[in-house]
């Protein structure tokens, strides 16, 4: 489905640059302009934004992962030893 007629984007091609995005960096916060930079593009009229966003919304790779922590740890150890 084409999202953006000025730059030619389609959703795939914006769910193919999430997915590289978040591989090439797990804690990225991915954005629309760095969405239209990985595809080599600049917005224009911004007539796309709203569908623009819906497509990114709708894509998993748009959530940073939670970070494992040592204390996020303990605190996981200390709820299910209270669960018992
Ligand atoms: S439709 Fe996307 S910038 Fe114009």
């Amino acid at each position: 489905m084409m999202v953006c007629h000025c730059n030619a984007i389609t959703d795939k091609d914006i769910h193919a640059a999430m997915e590289w995005m978040r591989a090439a960096d797990p804690e990225t916060i991915i954005t629309p302009g760095k969405v239209y930079r990985a595809l080599g593009k600049k917005a224009d009229c911004g007539d796309c934004l709203s569908l623009f966003l819906d497509t990114m919304e709708r894509d998993p790779n748009l959530e940073v992962p939670l970070l494992r922590t040592p204390a996020m740890d303990r605190i996981g150890r200390a709820r299910r030893v209270g669960e018992r």
